[in-house]
Order: structure tokens, then C-alpha cells, then sequence
């Protein structure tokens, strides 16, 4: 066994103890939760997240909305669904959603896939939609989106030399809390690369981030940003967002709601480039102090 393949294989509690059987295994990635692996099961593909013992509590909210996304999804859309969950060990088993991430389709896509690429982004913002429809309620905004505005702004204020000079060119102020609005779930991380696309087909994977006191337009703002971030024309972004939201359909939301979902993704934007290594997130910084204007 090679090197590679020996440490690959070493945190494979899963195989001990779930009832499946598992062959070429694969570690895909670690993140600070979990590490996540690729396998064969029945020779169908499954996708083995293993958490850290004390992020427990990731893996049991990931499960529950993976629940959820299966749930309410029709075949219209690709599934996810739980194959296994023991909490206790940290392991999640959930089946393999396939297709590329849409970041991939995006970049790749030559003129002719466009059409197609439009339809699948409308599609998605119908997915979106369903979503919401289907867990829209009334009551508080989970104190996680005010507790890390808070955070951010913290640390934003602990900053020094030039990248202190930065932020004064950003409006920092406090986000009024509102007792109770209309809520839903939201997926929490929803970019290109959560985004599978498989023919005509779209889905998401990675639940780690969602929340279930969100709302629909986190994810909105979350794809708006990811999307300006991508390295295409102005003429394509503009394309993309429209068949999002075209999906999405009309949207009542009060600008309460809207200020804090916002908020929550400005003060992120800033704090991650403010405290980036690179520097191209420093010059990012500087010129994009006009882009969040809605503030
Ligand atoms: N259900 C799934 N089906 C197919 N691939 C998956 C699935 N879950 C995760 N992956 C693959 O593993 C990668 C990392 O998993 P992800 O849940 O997105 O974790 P992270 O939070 O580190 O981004 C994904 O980008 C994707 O390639
Ligand atoms: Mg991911």
C-alpha cells in the first residue's frame, strides 16, 4: 500500500461500524468538521462524512436538512438522501449526488451549453423557491446571523495599520434585531461549487451550513456574491443572476429582513478579505467599498 493511500485509509471508522459494505475509498477532502470520503457501496456511489467528535451537533443538523432537501425535492431535481447517521461516532453516510459543481459547468461551458446552463440556473432558483415555500413560517431569526455580525465587526475593529485605513471606508454599525418576521430555512452556503449539475438536472449537496431560522435570501445574497466573484464577463453574471431570480420568482420580503441577511454577508465579505494573506483580497477590499451599497 502506498504512503498515500495508508493515510487515506487511516480515520475509516465507518467501515467498523456501519452495515454497509464499502470498497474503493477515497478521501476527497478534510475541512476543521470532517473529513469527507468517496466509497462504493453496492455498487452505488456514497459520500462518507466523518465529524469530529465535537462537532456533533454539524453532522445532526446536516442530516435533518438533508432530510428536509429530500423530502420536498421532486425528481425534477437530483436527490440527496441519508443513508446512515451515527451521531455518537461522528458519521454520516448520504448517497453520491451526481453531475459537476456548477463553478465547473460555468467555467467549461462553451457558447453552446449557455442556453442549456440558463435553464438549469432557473431551474435551481425554482428548487430555491420550494424550498422556501415549503418552510416558510413566522418567528425569530436564528441569533447565530446577529451573533457573527457582531463577531465581525469585532474583529474588524481589532485591526491595525493600513487595513484599519480599509475599513474606514466602510460603514460599521449596529443591526437592529427583530423580534419576529417571516423565516424559512436556508442552505447557508449556497455557491457554485454546493451546486451539482448533471444534464438537465440540478441539485445541492453540503448542508453543513444550514439553518432552519434563515431565510431565502441568504442563499440569494450568498450566490449573488459568489457569482460577482467569478472570474466572467459582466454581460454572463448578469445572465445568471436574472435566471435565478426568475426561478425564484416573485419575493415579498420586509427590509428589515433583508438588512440583516445583508449585514450578515457584508461584515463577512470585509472580515475575510480584511484578514486574508493576500493581497489581492486587500486591493478587493479597497475597490469594492461602493459594491455594498445596499447598507
Ligand atoms: N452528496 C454528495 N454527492 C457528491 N459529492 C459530494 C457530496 N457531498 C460532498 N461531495 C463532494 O465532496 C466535496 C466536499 O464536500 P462538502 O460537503 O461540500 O464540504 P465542504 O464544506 O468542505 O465544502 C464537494 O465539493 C463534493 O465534491
Ligand atoms: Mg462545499
Amino acid at each position: 500500500m502506498k504512503n498515500k493511500d495508508s493515510r487515506e485509509m487511516l480515520n475509516t471508522k465507518f467501515m467498523e461500524i456501519s452495515s454497509m459494505s464499502f470498497s474503493d475509498i477515497k478521501l476527497l477532502k478534510k475541512n476543521p468538521y470532517c473529513d469527507i470520503y468517496q466509497a462504493k457501496s453496492s455498487d452505488e456511489l456514497v459520500i462518507v462524512k466523518q465529524y469530529a467528535l465535537q462537532h456533533q451537533n454539524l453532522l445532526i443538523d446536516e442530516a435533518k436538512s438533508i432530510k428536509l432537501y429530500h423530502e420536498t425535492i421532486n425528481d425534477r431535481w437530483l436527490d440527496c438522501r441519508v443513508l446512515e447517521s451515527f451521531p455518537q461516532y461522528g458519521i454520516l453516510i448520504m448517497s453520491f449526488v451526481p453531475g459537476i459543481s456548477l463553478s465547473q459547468f460555468i467555467y467549461r461551458s462553451d457558447k453552446t451549453q449557455k442556453e442549456q446552463m440558463l435553464e438549469n440556473i432557473f431551474s435551481l432558483g425554482k428548487l430555491l423557491r420550494l424550498l422556501y415555500s415549503s418552510t416558510e413560517t413566522v418567528g425569530s431569526i436564528d441569533n447565530f446571523f446577529y451573533e457573527y455580525i457582531e463577531y465581525c465587526q469585532q474583529k474588524l475593529g481589532e485591526v491595525h495599520g493600513i487595513r484599519k485605513y480599509l475599513v474606514q471606508r466602510y460603514k460599521i454599525k449596529k443591526v437592529p434585531s427583530i423580534k419576529t418576521s417571516t423565516i424559512s430555512f436556508s442552505h447557508g452556503d449556497f455557491v457554485p461549487a454546493n451546486i451539482h449539475i448533471s444534464d438537465s438536472s440540478v441539485g445541492l449537496i453540503d448542508f453543513a451550513n444550514s439553518n432552519h431560522r434563515g431565510h431565502i435570501i441568504n442563499d440569494l445574497i450568498n450566490f449573488t456574491i459568489a457569482i460577482n466573484n467569478m472570474f466572467i464577463s459582466k454581460k454572463w453574471k448578469k445572465h445568471i443572476l436574472n435566471a435565478i431570480h426568475e426561478g425564484v420568482g416573485e419575493l415579498a420580503i420586509s427590509p428589515q429582513v433583508k438588512n440583516i441577511f445583508y449585514a450578515f454577508h457584508y461584515y463577512r465579505w470585509l472580515m475575510l478579505n480584511i484578514n486574508s494573506k493576500s493581497p489581492f483580497a486587500l486591493v478587493n477590499v479597497w475597490q469594492n467599498a461602493q459594491r455594498f451599497s445596499w447598507i
